[in-house]
């Protein structure tokens, strides 16, 4: 079965909406509140809950994690940037995996896969850390052969491929050459011993095509769903994705 981790940072957008007082994310009548979203999205059956605790706070905050850590039922993947403070919090935190990712203040989301090959020495360090303390690193990368070549070589168990120019590509000319370049990626990476995940923009839609990517084993999906739920609610935003992610038909949308 192809897994679904779910990424609620979006629930905590939409809370800063309204409530930006530093340190004042719960209680009253501060909604909504993230932690509480995880729980229903793991009963209605994510496997996993992603959050992304960014440098500038945008969505995510501190105490949510601490928060989600304490009451999650499932597992917590931790997405963060290469540095020491970020490395020192997962430590701290313990979560099940971190998704290594890239950050920088002017993007509206992450925009690209990380440059492992650029940035080899710090994201060695932070995975032979998370290795020492027996929490999973997960490299979000491109599906290109040398990124995926020192991933394995790291010694990081999981590479998230990034499937954002995919989903860019799905309604124009090249959106084969991109899905056979993630086929590829999958083949090479599961060849050299990584868990393959994938995520950033998948869709209600794409998700017919995604969900054929050779090894694939989890999905990160957030803003398509949170959008859903917008309509739905989250109980069958998540089970509807669940169910499109492991059926044997194809674009049903
Ligand atoms: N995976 C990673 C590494 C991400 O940074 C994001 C976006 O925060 C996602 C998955 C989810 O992307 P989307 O919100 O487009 O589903």
């Amino acid at each position: 079965m192809l897994l679904l981790g779910v990424n609620i940072d979006h629930c905590a957008t939409l809370r800063q909406a309204r409530y930006r007082q530093p340190g004042v994310t719960t209680g009253g009548n501060i909604e909504p509140d993230p932690v509480a979203l995880a729980f229903r999205c793991e009963k209605a059956g994510a496997d996993g809950i992603t959050v992304h605790l960014r440098e500038d706070r945008r969505h995510i905050q501190t105490e949510d994690v601490l928060r989600l850590a304490a009451s999650k039922t499932t597992r917590l993947n931790l997405e963060m940037a290469c540095t020491p403070a970020m490395t020192e919090f997962a430590l701290m935190l313990k979560p099940h995996s971190v998704c290594l990712v890239p950050e920088s203040r002017e993007e509206i989301t992450t925009e690209g896969g990380l440059d492992i090959v650029k940035h080899r020495d710090k994201v060695a360090r932070v995975t032979d850390a998370m290795n020492a303390a027996g929490i999973k690193t997960s490299l979000f990368i491109d599906p290109d052969e040398e990124q995926i070549a020192l991933s394995a070589e790291l010694k990081a168990p999981w590479i998230e491929l990034h499937t954002g120019a995919y989903a860019n590509a799905y309604h124009g000319t090249g959106r084969a050459v991109e899905f056979q370049r993630l086929c590829a990626g999958a083949r090479l990476a599961h060849a050299a011993g990584l868990i393959v995940n994938a995520g950033h923009g998948i869709n209600y839609i794409n998700v017919a095509e995604i969900r054929t990517i050779p090894h694939a084993h989890e999905l990160n999906i957030g803003h398509s769903i949170i959008s859903r739920a917008l309509f739905t609610g989250i109980d069958e935003a998540v089970s509807e994705m669940k169910r499109l992610m492991n059926t044997s038909q194809s674009n049903e949308y």
